[in-house]
């Protein structure tokens, strides 16, 4: 049969790190999402366009869904070019993964238009070019969720790309997103470069512990697990109102949580959704009082990630 020339795919945010776990875990929710549409053609490279208002760069090097469609083109034998138009659900700078899903949708609606003949795992390692353009490092911990869904770990990225995806546990996840960009560059930037041993102990020990709170359903552990000793510490002056956020939470419910990426979103881990509803609210009420302006996203993991809604 042959295969139809366009699709669209709907790419979800999601939330990097999950705490202790920088560049390693992540997670996926069902809202927000970039819409990707892509059409194939003969004629070899890429044409992009944005349908939203954030000035992107549309230069195919310079954008993150078209480095990661670049990658992608290079591994195809045959003379294929896209056009892309590219519709931004989730804000840049959000610290839920907005241009992981942007590079996720992108690659996952090109395979797509393949005949699906590329893995999951190599879709990662295409996007991860799209996730250097944003931020200058290529790390895949937003984009493994963006395209397996669910829970995942990357164990390794050098010198070969290594995704565990978990069976995801059934939480509901309550996230914050209060409106100021964090470049993850620039919270990149203030991080230490080098951890005494103490800390890291502390800090894997949390790693393993949440790993294993998440197989086993232990929500004590999750929540005593939940501490990021490294690098939430070090990024919180960029974050006003995430301690209070925290604070908030907790009381109203929450298991635990911490700064969602590089910030300023805030998520929350809950055992049920009226909990994580209480924890999104109570945070919300800390960045009215402060007078910013907050998105509130609540909803389950998500069991899939990056997904066709339409070929035509
Ligand atoms: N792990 C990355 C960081 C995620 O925290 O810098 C960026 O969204």
């Amino acid at each position: 049969m042959p295969l139809p020339p366009s699709v669209t795919v709907h790419a979800p945010a999601t939330i990097a790190n999950v705490g202790c776990g920088f560049d390693v875990l992540g997670l996926c929710l069902t809202a927000p999402y970039d819409t990707v549409h892509l059409r194939r053609t003969d004629r070899p490279g890429l044409s992009i366009r944005h349908l939203d208002d954030y000035d992107l760069p549309t230069d195919p090097n310079r954008n993150v869904a078209g480095a990661a469609l670049l990658a992608l083109l290079r591994e195809v034998p045959e003379p294929l070019g896209f056009e892309v138009e590219i519709t931004k659900g989730i804000r840049p700078g959000s610290g839920i993964g907005s241009s992981a899903a942007s590079a996720a949708g992108a690659v996952v609606a090109a395979n797509a238009l393949l005949g699906n003949r590329f893995s999951h795992k190599e879709l990662i390692g295409m996007a991860m070019y799209g996730e250097a353009v944003a931020s200058g490092v290529q790390h895949a911990d937003n984009i493994a969720p963006a395209i397996c869904g669910g829970l995942t770990l990357v164990r390794a990225v050098l010198p070969v790309l290594d995704v565990v995806a978990l069976p995801p546990p059934p939480l509901w996840v309550a996230v914050v997103h209060p409106q100021f960009e964090v470049r993850t560059q620039e919270a990149r930037a203030v991080l230490p470069t080098t951890v005494p041993l103490a800390l890291a102990v502390r800090q894997w020990a949390n790693v393993g512990g949440l790993v294993a709170g998440f197989l086993t359903h232990d929500y004590e552990l999750i929540s005593r697990a939940l501490e990021d000793y490294i690098v939430e510490p070090a990024r919180a002056s960029l974050l006003p109102g995430l301690g209070a956020a925290r604070q908030r939470a907790l009381e109203a419910g929450a298991l635990g949580g911490g700064i969602s990426g590089s910030g300023p979103s805030i998520f929350m881990l809950n055992k049920d959704e009226a909990t994580a509803l209480a924890a999104a609210a109570a945070m919300g009420s800390v960045y009215e009082k402060m007078g910013i302006e907050y998105h509130l996203h609540v909803g389950p993991i998500a069991a899939q990630g990056a997904r066709v809604v339409a070929m035509e």
